[in-house]
């Protein structure tokens, strides 16, 4: 039965007349596997085709006779007078082309690394997985940004933090001895969509990775996603030097502290030569870092910055910086924190910066660091896994929500200057760039606790390969590839989910609202919290609910966090005649009757929300019922039984948050809810 451990990269056996068209194609390859990517792609295409079409390529030694494969890079002699535009791919592009070689026409697949070469395979793979034509192929494309990365919030017990898809997929037990096969699988899925780094430990994790024995451990985990283009980067522990080091202070401008991390880099790059770097969360959540000695970020990041220059290392600096010594509103820390530094990081530092200013919710608006630091090179940090968005029984697809990000205005330093341009744009020839995503897998069978949230992970390296891709393409490939090339099939599903992470945002946190979770565990509703110790930590900090109104008014009445923002935005957004519904409650705090643009009085408006959010849920419901029978069994009850939770918990959401606004605003449920606008 399926169950959906092959992902995306299932290659389901072409019916008789699409596997005949196809065949010819593909009757044998050539490629140098003595070259361990080379060989990697090879297997790839045996395995692929191999399923699609029934048997797999001969593998030969040179082109002999028409229908061959060829992979090959811009250096090989295969290429010589075929004069291949390789040269504007960078490293990590490729080519694919139907070409006349002597000796035959084929398909090759060139690029400027074995990397690229593999990507185009799985390219090539994915074409005859969608069953597009083939007969007269040029393909080119090129990663937009250099650092794709998935960060694992897995700690070394195998627990993993805001993970719902069972344990860390590392088994430290058995490494360096053992090496599950399935970490090939993972590296595998990775590189078809291109993601090229993995950092494999929590950002709150101890300092034991940095230990002798654990390098050993993840020296065999980097020997098996090398093949894959995926280099290893571990968190770095700010206090490291005093806990695995014996020293009495982690100061980042002490001479032994420094010489402390640049011993431990060198002891690094000894056993993992091609070792990625550190990924840092420092100053938050009570998590050591510089400002423990009246140091700044770039000090901090820069002492380890120069520990890793001398082997290519970069560091990733997380922005994410919710202090408990800073008072102001939570959304405003970052930037007060981070924008007097523009200009003071190493070049291999950047800056990795959640993609809202708050955390994760379901809606928030871009963070106003974007484009806010033009001398820096900033990371968009997503979180694949769903801490606030129902786990992994809630079906929301997250390409809507990056997307919607992506293509946010910031205004910096012009109009068009779009978050996904100003991740795309270097700040300087050669500068760095990069996305990361917070993994929302673990060795669930299905890998991400839910068929559905595959898709997030597949949407993640999609966008970060070209964070100008749109959500709705990338879900249709993603349907058709995971559950089926029948449109019949892929368009419901489809449809489910461009409109589920809306649902969830209507249920949960309509309106701009956000932040409504129940303490620690960020499941269930629980907007009438408002005695936690810090007035952070309680949902009634961010809805700011009473008997006259509800909403956090962030414009210059408020807490001014919108000056963060390029002047326009804050014009738009501040206006109460210009700010999208979606955003209200973020930046305004208004009447409970107040007329809406859009008709009704707020309060009509936000039961309506949440109605459609329970209505959207169950128009999925019916959306699933009508594949009964169409794909396979284990699959389609699994999802129909999540399914099935999240129409309750929908409910669940709507009226415990309606009841509590009732208890506040004292206003009657509206006759005849609202139709959804
Ligand atoms: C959220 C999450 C934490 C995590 C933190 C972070 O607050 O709840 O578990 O450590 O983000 O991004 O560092």
């Amino acid at each position: 039965a399926e169950t959906g451990y092959d992902l995306w990269l299932r290659y389901a056996p072409l019916a008789p007349s699409q596997a005949q068209r196809y065949a010819p194609h593909f009757r044998y390859l050539v490629a140098d596997t003595t070259r361990p990517t080379l060989a990697a792609a090879v297997q790839e295409l045996d395995r692929g085709l191999g399923r699609m079409l029934g048997s797999p390529p001969a593998h030969a030694g040179a082109v002999q006779g028409n229908g061959g494969i060829v992979l090959a890079t811009a250096d090989s002699p295969l290429l010589s007078g075929l004069d291949l535009p390789l040269a504007p791919l960078g490293r990590e592009g490729f080519l694919i082309r139907s070409v006349a070689m002597p000796g035959g026409r084929v398909i090759l697949v060139a690029g400027n690394s074995d990397a690229g070469v593999l990507y185009g395979t799985f390219r090539l793979l994915r074409l005859l997985q969608l069953q597009q034509p083939i007969d007269a192929l040029a393909v080119a494309d090129a990663p937009k940004l250099q650092l794709r990365v998935l960060d694992h919030w897995d700690n070394l017990d195998r627990y993993v933090e805001r993970g719902y898809a069972g344990q860390s997929l590392w088994d430290w037990q058995k490494l360096p001895g053992y090496t599950d096969p399935r970490y090939t699988d993972y590296a595998r899925a990775n590189a078809s969509i291109g993601i090229n780094a993995t950092v494999l430990n929590n950002v709150n994790a101890n300092a034991d990775i940095l230990t002798a024995p654990y390098l050993q451990k993840v020296k065999a985990l980097a020997g098996v996603f090398r093949p894959y283009g995926i280099r290893v980067y571990l968190t770095a522990r700010f206090s490291a030097p005093i806990e695995i080091g014996g020293l009495k202070t982690a100061d980042p401008l002490d001479p032994a502290v420094r010489a402390w991390w640049k011993a431990k880099a060198d002891e690094i790059y000894a056993v993992i030569p091609d070792f990625g770097g550190f990924l840092v969360k420092a100053n938050s959540e009570g998590q050591p870092g510089p400002s423990d000695y009246k140091r700044s970020h770039a000090d901090g990041a820069n002492m380890l910055a120069d520990a890793l220059a001398p082997h290519g290392g970069v560091v990733m600096w997380r922005a994410f910086v919710y202090s408990e010594h800073n008072d102001a509103d939570r959304h405003k820390q970052a930037s007060e924190e981070f924008v007097p530094l523009d200009g003071k990081f190493r070049d291999n530092v950047l800056l990795q910066v959640k993609n809202g200013a708050i955390d994760f919710q379901p809606r928030e608006p871009f963070h106003p660091l974007f484009g806010a630091m033009p001398k820096t090179p900033l990371m968009l940090e997503v979180q694949i896994t769903k801490e606030y968005l129902g786990f992994a029984t809630h079906l929301a697809y997250l390409g809507t929500m990056w997307e919607e990000v992506l293509e946010s205005d910031t205004f910096r330093p012009r109009a068009g200057s779009t978050v996904a341009k100003v991740l795309e744009t270097p700040v300087a020839p050669r500068a760095l760039t990069g996305m990361a995503g917070v993994a929302n897998i673990g060795t669930d069978i299905n890998w991400s606790g839910s068929q559905f949230d595959q898709a997030n992970w597949y949407a993640y390296g999609r966008l970060a390969w070209d964070p100008d891709a749109r959500a709705v393409d990338i879900a249709r490939d993603w349907a058709r590839l995971t559950w089926s090339a029948d449109s019949a099939i892929a368009d419901p599903i489809v449809a489910m989910m461009m409109e589920s992470r809306e649902a969830v945002v209507n249920y949960m946190t309509p309106l701009g609202l956000g932040h409504l979770m129940a303490t620690g565990h960020h499941y269930g509703p629980a907007p009438w919290v408002s005695d936690l110790a810090r007035p952070e930590w309680n949902p009634a900090y961010y809805h700011r609910a009473d008997a006259n109104g509800i909403g956090f008014d962030r414009t210059p009445t408020g807490t001014n966090a919108l000056g963060q923002y390029a002047p326009e935005v804050a014009k738009r957004w501040g206006d109460l005649k210009t700010v999208p519904d979606r955003l209200l409650l973020w930046f305004h705090h208004v009447p409970w009757d107040y007329r809406m643009r859009s008709g009704g009085t707020l309060w009509d408006r936000l039961v309506a929300q949440y109605d459609a959010g329970i209505t959207t849920v169950e128009d999925m419901q019916r959306r699933w019922s009508t594949l009964d029978g169409k794909i396979d069994a284990r699959r389609w009850a699994e999802v129909r039984d999540f399914l099935a939770i999240q129409r309750q918990e929908a409910q669940w959401w709507r009226d415990a948050s309606i009841a509590y606004w009732q208890s506040v605003s004292h206003r009657p449920l509206p006759a005849g809810h609202l139709p959804p606008p």
